[in-house]
């Protein structure tokens, strides 16, 4: 069975591996920034990493504010940037 899993970010392909995840996946790639803040629309990145900061927060399989640093990619997920 394979360990590769394919996924979507902002409707372009990624692949990362099984329990990695998506932030993990995004940094990995140079694709650190995931959302603008609410007001000022500054962007923000991983922060904290570990579930704290909640600066990761991203639209996974159409529901809002997933954190992309304890997220697990999954086969076929939609993540998309939370403007
Ligand atoms: S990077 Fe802080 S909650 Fe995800």
């Amino acid at each position: 069975m394979s360990s590769v899993i394919e996924f979507t970010f902002d409707d372009k392909e990624l692949t990362g591996e099984k329990g990695q995840s998506i932030a993990a996946v995004l940094i990995s790639l140079g694709t650190p920034i995931v959302r603008l803040t609410r007001f000022e629309k500054q962007p923000r990145s991983i922060f904290c990493g570990i579930g704290i900061c909640f600066d990761c927060v991203v639209i996974v399989d159409g529901v809002a504010n997933q954190r992309a640093c304890l997220t697990q990619i999954r086969q076929g997920m939609s993540v998309r940037s939370q403007p």
